[in-house]
């Protein structure tokens, strides 16, 4: 069986390509819903339908956990579909989100006083300041919605992403974070310029690249029961539901090399 990888658009891919880094053995399905991105400013019920029908299709085709890249996704609706849809039609398979495994990282630095950049959806759902006061009561998080960065991302107009991630950034410069989580799938494609608005301010990245890909690792190490059960033939597999020459260029770009999108109806 395959580790399947879901995400509203194509910046998943790249936290399923530094998993692959990782762990190359195993056999990757991605399943991107291009048809209905972006998910940030949707309605709970909205993303609550596309995210079972992706899930479905990606357990349909073999999957024997599913890794929700999607912060949107993981905020507004993981809980709800592990413990109803997932309990219900496929006890024995596994949901796993992103937004606990990137506060434990966050938390596993010390710092006490974090960043979120995310989308609107992600940010009102303050699910990243819920879980965080799970983990650790005495951290703070400040949070950003940032609206704009994922269609700028998505259509490829990076030349624009610097006065607007500027304006984004100014309330938790002043916040003085000390570590910023970039809590949504694209972020991570704008390190760089993060970092050259962060220049001189001592705050440090958290990007989900560099955490998912160890966090699953462990997982599977301490859940010997679904490692097990997955297939090591290195296959590689990516999906989605609208296909156009844009998101096939993206999605190169993304993930770095010459890419066969395939195009499904969920
Ligand atoms: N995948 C979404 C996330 O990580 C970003 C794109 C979207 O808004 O759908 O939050």
């Amino acid at each position: 069986m395959k580790i399947g990888f879901f995400d509203s658009g194509l910046g998943g891919l790249m936290i399923m390509k530094s998993c692959i880094d990782v762990m190359p053995e195993y056999d990757y399905i991605y399943l991107g819903d291009t048809l209905h991105v972006p998910y940030g400013g949707r309605s709970k019920e909205a993303i609550y339908a596309f995210s079972i029908a992706a899930v479905e299709e990606l357990f349909k085709r073999d999957c024997q956990i599913v890794v929700m890249a999607c912060n949107t996704a993981s905020a507004i609706i993981l809980r709800k579909l592990q413990q109803e849809w997932l309990k219900e039609n496929y006890p024995d398979r596994r949901v796993l989100g992103v937004v606990v495994p990137t506060l434990e990282a966050a938390s596993e630095k010390g710092h006490k006083k974090i960043g979120l950049i995310a989308t609107a959806g992600t940010v009102e759902s303050d699910v990243y300041r819920a879980e965080l006061n799970k983990i650790d009561p005495d951290m703070v998080i400040t949070s950003q919605p940032c609206p704009l960065l994922v269609p700028l991302i998505e259509y490829g107009r990076r030349e624009w992403v610097g006065p607007i991630l500027g304006d984004y950034l100014q309330p938790l410069i002043t916040a003085n974070v000390e570590s910023l989580i970039l809590g949504c799938t694209h972020y991570p494609l704008l390190k760089g310029e993060i970092l050259a608005q962060l220049y001189g301010t001592g705050t440090e990245l958290i990007s989900q690249d560099e955490i998912i890909p160890y966090k699953l690792k462990d997982y599977l190490e301490r859940h010997s029961d679904m490692a097990e059960k997955l297939s090591k033939k290195s296959s590689q597999q990516f999906l989605v539901t609208d296909l156009t020459p844009t998101y096939s260029a993206t999605a190169e770009r993304i993930f770095g090399t010459p890419l066969h999108l395939e195009k499904v109806t969920v």
